[in-house]
């Protein structure tokens, strides 16, 4: 059974017994993270696009462990020009790794990284370990094809941007939530800037009267599903 950690704004780890993952890891200068960047162990980097606030510590943790970067094929580039190890991948392919499978969605945002470098594409996640699926939405706006993706997949634990301004909003992301179908849905992407900074009481209100399961996550609190 795999393990989740909310590590703060849209960064997670994700282990079962064999494998540890972390995604987005925007930690240092991160008001709201608690880890370091040295705390995290890792056998692999999941990145959804090149903004700060998820491409974050991802170069060092992958030095630091000898961890392989699975990202969008040019912000994979990018990373392997750095030095790290890559595996790259592209929107709407997946594939299986040891641990389990991961395909990459659409996200309708942006992917630069902090250097101003363009890299392509941003993505959202599928993980499967263990016959479990966690999406992660990345940064996105709503788009219908979250339906697809919801009837494509069982959806153990969904992790859905509910920040406004750079993504979906609250309501938004309600709406998602009825497409996608998750067990649990996450919120992320809020409280950590100034204009992202909603309620996240809120969503977790409006989707349980929808009939679905919320679980808002401490920085540092787990979730096994
Ligand atoms: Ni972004
Ligand atoms: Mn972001």
């Amino acid at each position: 059974m795999p393990k989740l950690t909310f590590l703060s704004h849209a960064a997670f780890l994700v282990e079962d017994e064999k494998t540890s993952i972390v995604i987005d890891p925007f930690l240092s200068g991160n008001p709201l993270a608690k880890a370091k960047p040295s705390d995290i162990k890792a056998d692999y980097i999941i990145l959804t696009h090149g903004h700060g606030d998820h491409f974050g510590d991802s170069l060092e943790i992958a030095r630091a462990n000898e961890a392989t970067i699975i990202a969008p094929n040019e912000l994979a580039l990018y990373c392997e020009s750095k030095g790290a190890k890559v595996h790259p991948m592209h929107i709407g392919g997946a594939f299986n790794f040891p641990f389990g499978r991961v395909k990459l969605t659409i996200a309708h945002h942006g992917s630069a990284v902090p250097d101003g470098t363009y890299t392509g594409e941003p993505s959202g996640v599928l993980l499967t370990m263990d016959d479990r699926t966690f999406y992660h939405a990345g940064d996105t706006g709503l788009f219908y094809d979250m339906k697809l993706i919801g009837e494509m997949n069982q959806i153990h634990v969904a992790a859905l941007p509910i920040g406004d301004n750079f993504t979906m909003g609250i309501d938004d992301a309600v709406k998602a939530t009825e497409f996608l179908q998750p067990e649990i849905v996450i919120p992320i992407h809020y409280k950590t800037f100034d204009v992202i900074d909603v309620d996240p009481e809120e969503f977790a209100s409006k989707v349980q009267s929808k009939g679905f399961k919320p679980k808002i996550l401490e920085v540092g609190e787990s979730l096994e599903y």
